[in-house]
């Protein structure tokens, strides 16, 4: 068994941005800068943006924080929407998902220009990945595809089981996993709550890619001997033990299926530092090789 430490290619990764930075800026060019706008307080939004400041930090980004209240309105962050798109300082920005339930989330994402939607959120970019042209591709299943690729798995021809078919994951996860591609060229399968029988449709995966939220959903009856298992939940649960009280648990019940496998991403130190990455990733193309320009 092969433990994929995203946590290390992710600091690997980061380090290659920051020199390709450090190469820009030496030659007098502006360093690239991200925005993240975030509304409200919820803890678990607080801390990925926090994360990804200071990503920014790390790859020599310059980086920008925007706040608002909950109680924002959609014409506030649309007008704030408008400014970013249109401040020529600025190459990429993000709108920390969920809003509060009285903002229409769609509306918000179609206001973002393309060729700054560093998450691959809008349809423009969701529609030129579904048919591999390129633009900028949502950072988990992005990153997903760079552990694939950095740690040798075979792809091509492989029966690839995604669980989950958000927008941010599972969708987009499906698309490149069976996009004529390296990795890719897979045939892929999409699980989700009105799937019948998933158990059996895992056991004839050669790879799983769980981005369902339940903790502990994939066990070891329902995994193939020398499969690839990617774990995308990150559910918080209590733990009594953890000074915080909580630790976050993924979707694969991590201890008795790793035995099983070829491949396994832990949770924490798996995907989660590689969605980070691969938001560093695009924004550094979108100031440097922006497809749209
Ligand atoms: N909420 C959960 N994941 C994400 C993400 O990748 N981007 C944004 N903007 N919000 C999120």
């Amino acid at each position: 068994m092969t433990l994929i430490d995203g946590k290390k290619t992710a600091a690997e990764i980061k380090q290659e941005i920051a020199a390709e930075v450090a190469a820009m800026t030496a030659q007098g060019e502006r360093a690239p800068h991200l925005a993240a706008i975030l509304v409200g307080h919820d803890g678990g939004s607080e801390t990925y943006v926090a994360n990804k400041v200071k990503a920014c930090g790390e790859c020599g980004f310059t980086s920008s924080l925007i706040r608002f209240e909950d109680d924002v309105t959609e014409e506030t962050l649309l007008k704030e929407i408008k400014r970013l798109n249109e401040d020529e300082t600025i190459d990429g920005f993000i709108v920390q998902l969920p809003l509060p339930r009285h903002i229409n989330e769609q509306n918000i994402i179609r206001a973002i220009d393309p060729a700054k939607d560093v998450d691959g959120f809008h349809p423009i970019n969701v529609g030129r990945m579904s048919i591999g042209l390129p633009g900028f591709v949502s950072a988990t299943p992005a990153g997903i595809m760079q552990l694939l690729k950095r740690y040798g798995v075979e792809t091509k021809g492989k029966h690839a089981v995604v669980l989950g078919r958000s927008n941010i994951v599972g969708k987009p996860m499906a698309t490149l996993l069976m996009q004529k591609a390296n990795p890719g060229n897979c045939t892929v399968t999409v699980c989700h709550s009105a799937t019948p029988n998933i158990k059996e449709i895992c056991r004839n995966a050669d790879i799983i890619v769980a981005a369902l939220g339940q903790p502990g959903f994939v066990t070891a009856d329902m995994v193939k001997p020398g499969a690839t298992i990617i774990d995308v939940g990150t559910t918080r649960v209590a733990d009594p033990t953890r000074k915080s009280g909580w630790r976050l648990r993924g979707d694969v019940d991590f201890e008795n299926v790793a035995e099983k496998c070829e491949f396994i991403t832990p949770v924490p130190g798996g995907v989660g530092p590689m969605t980070i990455c691969s938001l560093m990733i695009n924004t550094l193309q979108a100031r440097k090789d922006n497809p749209y320009k």
